[in-house]
C-alpha cells in the first residue's frame, strides 16, 4: 500500500530524540528555545513561540488578542475545522466566505462583503500551502473606509488600528510570496507541526509574530511564553536556577508549550527542509506534467508569477463529476493500493456548522471545489515509480468510473 503522508522518521531523528531524552531536561528549554530561534531565522519573521499544536497556539492567540463573544472572524468555508473551532472556544463568530476560482483560497472581494464593525480579524488559511493572497488582504484593511468602521476594545486593538490579518500557514512552512518566507507574510501567521505536516514534531506549532513598527516583539514573546504555561512568571527550566523557585501567575493562563523532545524531531526537520522541499517540488510537477495530457484533470495552482508553494497537498480535481463519481474513482483507488484523501470537506457540510446555521449552498464554489478533488499522495521518501503507480491508478479509476 502507498500510504498518504508518513513521517520521515530516520537514525538522525531518532538520534536527536534520543540525546533530548538523555539529555536530563525533556520539557520545554534549550530545544525548543533554538527550534524557536531558527524558525525566527527561516521565516524572517521578528518572533516565534513554539507550542503542543496550531489549535491550542490560534486559541492563546486570539485570547492575547483579546477576541471575545459579539466580536466577529472572517475565515474562508473551505479549512479545516480547527480554524473555525478556536473562534467558536473564544466566544466569537465565524463568519465564513467563498473562495476564488483559480485556487483554494478565501476571495478578498468575498472577505469585503463580509467585513463589519464586529469585525476583529480575518483568517486567512494556505490551503494546500498555497499562501493566500496577502498583498489584497493587507491593502483592502488598510483602506481609509474601512478602517473607519474598526471598533478597537482594548490597547492593542488600539495600537494596530485595523482589523488584524492572521495566517492559517499549517500547511505553507516554507511557502513564498514576493521572495518573502510564509511566517513573515502578515500580521501573524500559526504553523502545525502535526505528524502529517511537510515538517513535523509529531504533534505541535508554532506563533510567528510580524507585527508593524511600533509593536514590542520581546515583549510579546514574553507575554506569549507566560500564556502558554499558566500565566506562571517563570518557566520550568527558569525554576531550576538556584534559589529561583519562587513564581507568579499572571493571569489563568493554558498549557500547551512545547516539549524538547518534539523540538528535538524539529530541528532535524528544520535542517534538511531545503532537500524535503525540492522532493516535493519534483513530485508536484511528475503529477502536473503526467496530468496535463487528460482533459478531465484540473491541476492545482503552486507556482504564479509571485507565489511558490510549499508543496503540502496536491489537490487535483476531475472536471464535470458529481460528488458520488468522486467517491466511486476515491474506492477504485484504493483497490490499487494507493491512498488518497480528500481536503476538505467544507465547514457547512459538517454538523457543527450546519447547527449554527451555516448552508452549503451560500458558498458554491467551496462546494464545487470539494465535490470534484481527490488529494494524492505528497512525501520526501515517495519514489517516482510510486508517483507512476499513483497516475496509473487516477487514470484507470477515472475511466472506469466515467465510462
Ligand atoms: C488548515 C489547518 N488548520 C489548522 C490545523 C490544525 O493543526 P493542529 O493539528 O496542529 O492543531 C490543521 C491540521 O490539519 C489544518 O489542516
Amino acid at each position: 500500500m502507498i500510504p498518504f503522508s508518513p513521517p520521515r522518521i530516520d537514525d538522525k531523528v531518532i538520534a536527536e530524540v534520543t540525546a533530548a531524552l538523555q539529555s536530563g531536561w525533556i520539557t520545554t528549554g534549550p530545544r525548543t528555545k533554538l527550534f524557536e530561534k531558527k524558525i525566527t531565522e527561516y521565516c524572517g519573521c521578528q518572533a516565534t513561540v513554539a507550542v503542543n499544536s496550531w489549535t491550542m497556539g490560534m486559541q492563546v492567540l486570539l485570547d492575547w488578542w483579546g477576541i471575545k463573544e459579539g466580536d466577529e472572524v472572517i475565515i474562508p468555508a473551505y479549512t479545516y475545522c480547527a480554524s473555525a473551532n478556536v473562534i467558536v472556544h473564544s466566544g466569537a463568530k465565524p463568519v465564513m466566505v467563498d473562495l476564488n476560482q483559480d485556487d483554494f483560497n478565501l476571495n478578498v472581494e468575498k472577505v469585503r462583503a463580509a467585513i463589519t464593525p464586529r469585525t476583529k480579524a480575518i483568517m486567512a488559511v494556505d490551503i494546500s500551502g498555497f499562501p493566500a493572497d496577502y498583498d489584497l488582504l493587507m491593502d483592502l484593511v488598510n483602506e481609509a473606509e474601512i478602517k473607519d468602521q474598526f471598533q478597537a476594545s482594548n490597547d492593542l486593538q488600539e495600537q494596530l488600528g485595523r482589523i488584524l490579518v492572521l495566517s492559517d500557514s499549517a500547511h505553507s512552512f516554507g511557502a513564498l510570496m514576493n521572495g518573502k518566507r510564509s511566517g513573515s507574510l502578515t500580521d501573524i501567521s500559526s504553523f502545525s507541526f502535526h505528524a502529517v505536516k511537510n515538517l513535523t514534531t509529531a504533534e505541535g506549532g508554532a506563533l510567528c509574530f510580524n507585527l508593524p513598527d511600533g509593536f514590542d516583539h520581546a515583549e510579546i514573546y514574553r507575554q506569549l511564553c507566560v500564556k502558554i504555561l499558566h500565566g506562571q512568571s517563570k518557566d520550568a527550566l527558569a525554576k531550576t536556577k538556584k534559589g529561583n523557585w519562587k513564581y507568579d501567575v499572571e493571569e489563568p493562563g493554558f498549557k500547551c508549550n512545547m516539549t524538547d523532545i518534539q523540538a528535538a524531531i524539529g530541528l532535524i526537520e528544520l535542517e534538511r527542509y531545503e532537500e524535503n522541499l525540492t522532493r516535493r517540488r519534483e513530485i508536484f510537477h511528475r503529477y502536473a506534467d503526467a496530468f496535463k495530457s487528460n482533459d478531465w484533470a484540473i491541476e492545482p495552482a503552486f507556482e504564479t508569477e509571485n507565489k511558490t508553494s510549499s508543496y503540502h497537498l496536491y489537490l487535483l480535481r476531475i472536471k464535470d463529476i458529481t460528488e458520488a463519481q468522486r467517491d466511486a474513482i476515491i474506492q477504485e483507488i484504493f483497490e490499487f493500493d494507493v491512498s488518497v484523501n480528500v481536503h476538505f470537506q467544507p465547514l457547512p457540510l459538517l454538523t457543527a456548522y450546519k447547527k449554527r446555521g451555516y448552508k452549503m449552498e451560500d458558498y458554491p464554489e467551496a462546494y464545487a471545489k470539494y465535490s470534484n478533488e481527490i488529494s494524492l499522495p505528497v512525501y520526501f521518501d515517495l519514489t517516482n515509480d510510486q508517483v507512476d503507480t499513483v497516475i496509473d491508478a487516477v487514470r484507470k479509476s477515472v475511466q472506469k468510473v466515467l465510462s
